[in-house]
């Protein structure tokens, strides 16, 4: 299954724009207890890859050198001390990958068995790779933290980006009506899916009703007017930061969360399998094709994280690294 001692990686040690990115040759990594060797198929390209590419790697708490990407699909090539079995099909995500150890932007990743997960779905490794971080995000945003029903009205607030479009899917296969709001007026087409698709001029509140679950993308930037267009009973889940703003300052629950209305947030780092079981149940189940933006070849992965970086593509950019 390991057919090279070598593989090629990004490999960082300082902030690196997209036009810096090169592949070098480094030696595969070497396996133990606890751990499992995967053959990275492909993986997709996120926004916490980009925070520390062009800025966080400068951070004390970042190991260097670093290979990013915190999620791939692939096989293993060496299952260790582990339940798997060579050649197996798997999906890995976060649990501090390309963060606190060397992630997926390799032909070979290192990883820690607790965040690697047996599929064996039979889509093809570039759909399989649009999957893990994002409808793992979706997933849990929707179903864990607003317990979303098919009689819900849901409102997805940046509704144009990877994390968007996988909500949007999931939650029109469960029968929800979908309201999905952009901030770019030529991009509401690519909102088709949606019931009703509206420009966010910042403010909805005014002229939005019926909302009973509702999924903040943008972020702390927008949360205090998506907080007001749910009805009382409701619930938002802020899981987005596409505004830029990371918090809430001066946070004082008792004016900033209307009365009866819930706040919930969540965070993609505890993952499980039977939680990825339920995600490949449903897009079997709804014969649902993970939604793709653009896929890119392993050689070519300075020119997907500049599309990235300027925001050309709509949607999750896959890199295959065959
Ligand atoms: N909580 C978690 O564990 C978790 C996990 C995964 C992702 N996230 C977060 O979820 C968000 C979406 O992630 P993603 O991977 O789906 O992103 P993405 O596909 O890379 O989307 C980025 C695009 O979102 C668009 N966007 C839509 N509304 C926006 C707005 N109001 N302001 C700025 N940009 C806006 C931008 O394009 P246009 O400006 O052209 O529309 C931008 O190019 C990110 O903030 C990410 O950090 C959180």
């Amino acid at each position: 299954m390991i057919s090279s001692k070598t593989m090629k990686a990004v490999v960082l040690t300082s902030p690196t724009a997209a036009d810096e990115i090169i592949l070098t040759d480094i030696p595969v990594p070497k396996v133990r207890p606890g751990w499992v060797l995967v053959k990275v198929r492909a993986f997709g390209l996120n926004h916490s890859e980009q925070i520390l590419r062009l800025k966080e790697i400068s951070a004390k708490y970042i190991q260097k050198p670093i290979i990013p990407g915190i999620e791939c699909v692939g096989e293993i090539a060496d299952s260790s001390d582990s339940q798997f079995r060579c050649g197996q099909k798997v999906v890995a995500l976060m649990g501090g990958m390309g963060r606190s150890f060397n992630g997926s932007y390799a032909e070979y990743a290192l990883l820690p068995t607790s965040h690697v997960f047996a599929v064996t779905s039979q889509l093809p490794w570039e759909q399989l790779a649009a999957v893990p971080e994002t409808y793992y995000t979706a997933w849990g945003s929707l179903f864990e933290c607003l317990n979303l029903t098919s009689g819900d009205t849901l409102l997805i607030r940046g509704g144009t980006c990877a994390l968007g479009y996988a909500s949007l899917q999931l939650a029109k296969a469960l029968g929800c009506k979908v309201i999905a709001t952009t901030h770019k007026k030529e991009k509401l087409p690519l909102l088709s899916a949606a019931d009703h698709a509206v420009l966010d001029t910042g403010e909805l509140s005014n002229g939005i009703s019926g909302i009973t679950k509702a999924l903040e993308l943008v972020g702390p930037k927008t949360l205090y007017d998506t907080l007001h267009c749910v009805n009382k009973g409701g619930v938002v889940c802020s899981t987005g930061i596409l505004g830029g703003v990371f918090s809430v300052r001066d946070f004082d629950p008792i004016r900033y969360i209307p009365n009866g209305v819930y706040l919930t947030g969540f965070y993609s780092n505890s993952p499980s399998q039977d939680i990825i079981d339920k995600i490949f149940n449903f897009l079997s189940v709804h014969d649902l094709i993970p939604c793709i933006g653009g896929i890119f070849k392993f050689e070519d992965i300075k020119e997907a994280c500049k599309a990235f970086d300027k925001g050309t593509i709509n949607g999750k950019i896959v890199i295959k690294t065959e």
